[in-house]
């Protein structure tokens, strides 16, 4: 039986109870694959590696040694977040590593989107690599968060390396417990494991985070603007019953200027451009139609609480011909 192939008879987990089935299974399974052995997480806070992370804490608790790498690129209250959930409450062995400064620097100028890409995705892998030498000998085994689709798109190969470009003489046996699940069955089972329901219904997020929202080369002050901006839309859209109905949504900041006036003096600020569309497979995309109240609150939001930020606009292009992200 091919092991990275769903068998045809496997029932789709849509309810609390077929979740607590495939738990327990998934327990025993990983209680017998990893005996007394620890294994290494690379938890980003997204659903599928925040799962697993809570699947192997209820297999073998604090063997599983979680690292999360925050790149200064997350959205306001991320990386809070999963040190709350996954430490306070789940009292995992998780290793926060705040690389803000780290990212920032080697970002400093650099404006062309896929250089910005490659940067933040290199550094990932060296700061992921450097914590994962600390354990190197103490751990056999790497978590990975890859779902059904992953396997699906790389055709059986295994090209589906979440955390992938770890040097050959880091060898880990890997763990992917969820690797047959499909995303809405994985949200179903976060749910059974008991992961706040903001953290399951976590709307999808860029690997390279802020960083392709904060357009051109990044600034500090620029970035704070954007995850501030994104905070008020995204706290407002919760409030209207908007998570999980819209598939994404958040918020751009370009790097220029407009004129505006503040406290009857000229202002020259920045835009935050709002962005929400719906989706089934990211392929193509349409904007929502929203309520204008609410967009009406949130425009005066944005500009009486985020320094910086002296106008909102919208973006209505569906994609094709736009993208989803601007960068
Ligand atoms: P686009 O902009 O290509 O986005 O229409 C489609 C989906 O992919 C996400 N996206 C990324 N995800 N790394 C990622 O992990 C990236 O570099 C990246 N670029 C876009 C985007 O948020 C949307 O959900």
């Amino acid at each position: 039986m091919d092991p990275n192939k769903r068998p045809d008879d496997m029932v789709r987990i849509t309810t609390p109870e077929l979740a607590q089935a495939f738990i327990d299974e998934q327990v025993e399974a990983l209680r017998a694959q990893i005996g007394d052995k620890n294994v290494l997480l690379a938890l980003s806070g997204g659903v599928d590696s925040s799962v697993v992370a809570a699947l192997l804490i209820r297999a073998v608790g604090r063997q599983l040694i979680c690292v999360h790498v925050n790149h200064g690129l997350m959205r306001k209250g991320e990386s809070e977040q999963v040190i709350d959930v996954l430490r306070n409450q789940m009292d995992a062995n998780l290793v926060y590593v705040d690389a803000t400064d780290r990212f920032l620097d080697l970002l400093a100028g650099v404006a062309e989107p896929e250089r910005k890409r490659k940067i933040i995705g290199a550094e990932f892998i060296r700061v992921f690599e450097e914590e994962a030498r600390k354990v190197a000998g103490e751990v056999d085994f790497l978590a990975q968060g890859t779902i059904y689709p992953d396997i699906l798109e790389s055709d059986g190969v295994k090209a589906h390396h979440n955390v992938g470009g770890l040097p050959e003489d880091l060898t880990f046996e890997l763990v992917e417990p969820v690797k047959l699940l499909f995303k809405d069955e994985v949200r179903v089972v976060g749910r059974a494991l008991g992961l706040p329901e903001s953290m399951v219904e976590r709307q999808p997020f860029p690997g390279p985070g802020l960083g392709v929202r904060c357009l051109g080369a990044i600034t500090r002050d620029r970035l704070e603007a954007l995850r501030e901006a994104d905070a008020i839309l995204r706290e407002e859209f919760g409030a209207a019953g908007l998570a999980g109905k819209v598939w994404q949504y958040f918020v751009v900041v370009p790097d220029m200027r407009a004129t505006g006036v503040r406290d009857g003096k000229r202002a020259y600020e920045w835009p935050a451009i709002i962005r929400a569309v719906n989706t089934v497979d990211a392929m193509t995309a349409t904007v929502p139609e929203l309520d204008w109240a609410l967009m009406k609150r949130i425009t005066e939001r944005i500009l009486a609480e985020v320094p910086g930020i002296c106008r909102v606009a919208m973006d209505l292009t569906p994609k094709p011909i736009g993208t989803i992200e601007w960068e």
